[in-house]
């Protein structure tokens, strides 16, 4: 992150209590589960990393005079008011997890917002007269047991806790033996109805994937969709043996279909106007002298409609995958978004609307009936899932002030 912030003509001033609360925050942040030789991020989800992770989002709610509590599928929820009382309320907030090798700031930069936003809310004397939430969603980006958005998923009832608790990671590790090695009962994972309700509207601030904001020259836009997309895995198995012994015309190698398949993706994809990747894979027993006997693949497959992942998929249909995850397209509440404006318009910020390929819990909740919104912040390089992926500081301090503009809005409406 580039260190240029100043108090910010647009979104702010903040208070410099609540900048150096964002500096502090982020410096705390920065050395969890990053690998020195590349500076990606691995925190995955029941981790050792992950587990610091939760103790930091605990330590920054109990900072404030807030309870944490975890729900059944262990997303974990800070309350500045009483939403059982008082509600629903105002959540805002996003994951902690990366993909294998992340950037600092997708999900994090949502979770440290949502503190300094309400350290803002105080600074400023706004007094709600609807309770503000905190979340952190377990496993969003499904970078250990496969499902993406896991977290919301089983919060909002569309993860079965069966399956849920059988997925397994590389290792073989079941979510359940993961949650049982700490300290966590796997009966307890299921749907939460009554955490869920708790949510009246839900507004998830994310650096933007893509560089939409950086043409439109606007630090901060407004989400309007979330394409649909899946996951699936295929199986190429074939016959191991000596890489020295065996000849060329005797062997079953399944890399050779593996070689096969990227390209078939990658053709069926640009025939098709989608996105699709083939960007993990396991290769048994993946030693440099012995033909592999099985390759295992997974695919991802996006676009802006259905249509043409669907037709990706069938030009794909001898591969016979497995479909691990699909999330439908997510029209992001319009309402919501015209109030998340108004509200930006209010502290000089414009709002471009953008859609965007990426997954969020956002997207889930939207599905499930919350009222849902969310606040992108410009990323120079446009790159994510990578160490590239990037926002100026300065930007930064702009989502805050566009967060604390909208939640203020939200948190306030009604009052006179
Ligand atoms: C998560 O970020 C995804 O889009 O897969
Ligand atoms: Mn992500
Ligand atoms: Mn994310």
């Amino acid at each position: 992150m580039t260190d240029t912030a100043t108090d910010g003509p647009a979104g702010g001033p903040l208070h410099p209590a609540t900048v150096t609360g964002f500096r502090r925050a982020w410096r705390d942040l920065a050395p969890v589960g990053r690998a020195a030789s590349s500076g990606g991020y691995h925190r995955f989800a029941w981790t050792p990393a992950d587990l610091t992770l939760r103790e930091w989002f605990a330590a920054e709610a109990a900072d404030r005079g807030l309870d944490v509590t975890a729900d059944r599928a262990g997303n974990q929820w800070a309350w500045w008011g009483d939403p059982d009382a008082d509600g629903p309320g105002v959540v805002t907030g996003s994951h902690l997890d990366s993909v294998p090798g992340g950037g600092a700031f997708d999900g994090p930069l949502g979770v440290v917002s949502a503190f300094v936003a309400l350290d803002e809310l105080r600074a400023r004397g706004v007094r709600p007269i609807r309770p503000l939430g905190i979340v952190c969603f377990t496993e969003e980006e499904g970078a250990r047991f496969g499902v993406a958005c896991a977290g919301s998923r089983l919060l909002t009832g569309v993860l079965d806790p069966d399956r849920a608790r059988g997925l397994r990671d590389g290792d073989g590790t079941s979510l359940a033996d993961a949650l049982r090695s700490v300290g966590r009962a796997p009966e307890h994972l299921g749907a939460d109805p009554a955490a869920l309700a708790r949510v009246g509207a839900f507004v998830e601030l994310h650096v933007e994937q893509g560089r939409g904001l950086v043409h439109s020259g606007d630090p901060v836009g407004v989400g309007r969709l979330i394409w649909p997309h899946g996951r699936w895995r295929v199986e190429l198995r074939g016959r191991g043996d000596h890489a020295g012994t065996a000849p060329l015309g005797d062997r079953q190698d399944p890399m050779l279909d593996l070689a096969a398949l990227v390209l078939a993706v990658r053709a069926a994809a640009e025939d098709a106007a989608a996105l699709a990747t083939v960007g993990k894979v396991r290769v048994d027993p993946n030693g440099v002298n012995a033909i592999p006997s099985r390759v295992t693949a997974w695919l991802d497959v996006r676009a802006s409609s259905p249509g043409p992942v669907r037709a990706v998929l069938d030009r794909l249909g001898h591969y016979d995958p497995t479909e691990e995850s699909w999330t439908a397209a997510t029209v992001l509440d319009a309402d919501l978004a015209d109030e998340v404006a108004v509200a930006l318009g209010g502290v000089g910020l414009a709002s471009p609307r953008l859609g965007t390929g990426a997954g969020h819990d956002a997207g889930i909740l939207a599905a499930a009936g919350v009222p849902t919104s969310m606040l992108f912040v410009r990323n120079p390089t446009g790159i994510s899932h990578d160490p590239a992926e990037d926002a100026d500081e300065a930007d930064c301090l702009v989502g805050v002030g566009a967060l604390t503009a909208a939640l203020t809005r939200l948190v306030t409406a009604g009052a006179s």
